[in-house]
């Protein structure tokens, strides 16, 4: 699905956002809270987005990501990995910070990614999780399953694809609440778990430090 959606992937994204989708990742990067020259996995990289930032606030970024679609059109100079966010190429220990943007959702599971981020991250690392997220607020929650049930789904068959931009409210439900979710990352490992609701809550930051 990646492979197909890649070449429209970064407009699609602007577009469905009103350009939100910029900020919150500039604000993940932040988050991180690291020294420059930190070394920083991009899980999950797609067309290079994170990546980019995390050179402009002077990481040395490395990108991974399982579609060879999203990694052609890629648009960085990182190094890229073509690699399983499950199974990760890496030593133990051998990165400052992890980033994930919009990709938790895909994986076929969370604690084995969860438990290779702790794995590949030092003592005293940081990781930054961006994901969508549903508003807790009934009017707006009823707007945005409108909003991301009906219009982005056209919006998609006209510039991309349409079963792919169908997948993506689906795909939102697969997360587990809340709760469940930050306890999950603290029991892989991590401490100062914490979640920070972005625009009204159609997206969720999520930090951690490797214990
Ligand atoms: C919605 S895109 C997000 C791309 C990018 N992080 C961003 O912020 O725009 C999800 C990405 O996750 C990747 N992905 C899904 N499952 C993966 C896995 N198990 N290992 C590595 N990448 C995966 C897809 O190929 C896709 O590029």
């Amino acid at each position: 699905m990646f492979d197909s959606i890649a070449p429209r992937y970064d407009l699609m994204n602007r577009i469905m956002t009103f350009r939100l989708d910029v900020a919150w990742r500039r604000r993940t990067v932040a988050a991180l809270d690291l020294p420059g020259g930190s070394t920083v996995m991009d899980v999950a990289c797609g067309t290079g987005d994170l990546c980019r930032d995390l050179h402009r606030a002077g990481h040395r970024a490395i990108g991974l990501d399982m579609s060879w679609g999203m990694l052609a059109a890629a648009r960085t100079d990182a190094p890229l990995l073509h690699a399983d966010a499950l199974l990760q190429p890496a030593r133990s220990g051998a990165i400052d910070g992890l980033s994930c943007g919009f990709a938790l959702r895909n994986f076929t599971a969370l604690e084995p990614f969860l438990s290779e981020a702790a794995r590949l991250l030092r003592q005293g690392g940081r990781m930054a999780l961006l994901e969508v997220d549903r508003p807790t607020s009934p009017v707006l929650r009823a707007g945005h399953g409108l909003y991301f049930g009906k219009v982005v789904p056209l919006v998609g068959g006209l510039f991309s694809d349409r079963d792919a931009y169908r997948y993506l409210p689906r795909s939102v439900a697969y997360l587990p609440p809340e709760p469940e979710l930050l306890a999950m990352i603290a029991a892989a490992g991590f401490s100062d778990v914490d979640k920070v609701r972005l625009s009204g809550g159609i997206a969720q930051l999520i930090t951690a430090t490797r214990s």
